[in-house]
């Protein structure tokens, strides 16, 4: 660990395919709070980039703090060092895009740390995580969904959910970014408050 480094570091999941669509809009809102903090640093991992190998249920983690697969120990690293975590991601299916979906199925290291090493605390530092979500259409059942999965992969990860900003009906032709967006601001503000 850097003593001198005294800023506090965001990790964003981006797990939207696109580019310049709405999830980066989304996640753009939020990050304008950010834009002129200098004591804050910000990662960001593209899911799709990441591509992660999906677990394959070996159990090697239930024996050893690992995992068979390497991929994804630099954002491990990232992970274990960031104060917020940011996941944006659009809604497929209702739930996660799979490269997400992959991610979080590999959390399952963590959770075999806990149960099966009996580590009581598998990641050290605590963060607060934000879910930015878009979808099409406008239901809630998308948000139950993509909230639990996160707050139980979660659970055995230091990392408590606390706010989600949704864009929904964004296939829907009207495209309001507007409350979306100030949802986004707001949690970002709230976020800034904490000392
Ligand atoms: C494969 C696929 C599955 C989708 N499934 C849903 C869904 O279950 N519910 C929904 O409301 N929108 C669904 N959508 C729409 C996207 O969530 C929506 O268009 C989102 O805003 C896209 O974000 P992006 O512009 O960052 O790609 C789906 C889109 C795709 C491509």
């Amino acid at each position: 660990m850097n003593l001198f480094d005294q800023k506090k570091h965001m990790l964003v999941l981006f797990c939207s395919p696109n580019p310049h669509g709405s999830t980066r809009r989304l996640l753009d809102s939020f990050m304008e709070e950010f834009k002129d903090r200098v004591d804050w640093r910000t990662a960001e991992v593209n899911a799709y980039e990441l591509n992660a190998h999906p677990c394959t249920g070996c159990r090697a983690c239930a024996k050893k703090e690992k995992c068979t697969y390497d991929d994804l120990d630099k954002f491990d690293k990232e992970l274990r060092k960031c104060d917020l975590l940011v996941v944006a991601s659009p809604v497929y299916n209702d739930s996660f895009p799979s490269p997400m979906k992959a991610i979080l199925d590999r959390t399952q290291r963590y959770f075999e740390a806990r149960f099966s090493l009996g580590l009581r605390q598998p990641i050290k530092k605590h963060r607060d995580a934000v879910l930015l979500l878009t979808m099409g259409r406008e239901e809630d059942f998308p948000l139950e969904v993509t909230a639990h999965q996160l707050q139980r992969a979660f659970s055995v990860m230091n990392t408590t959910l606390t706010g989600c900003a949704v864009w929904d009906g964004t296939d829907l032709g009207r495209r309001n970014l507007g409350p979306a967006q100030q949802k986004a601001r707001a949690l970002a503000l709230e976020i800034l408050k904490e000392p």
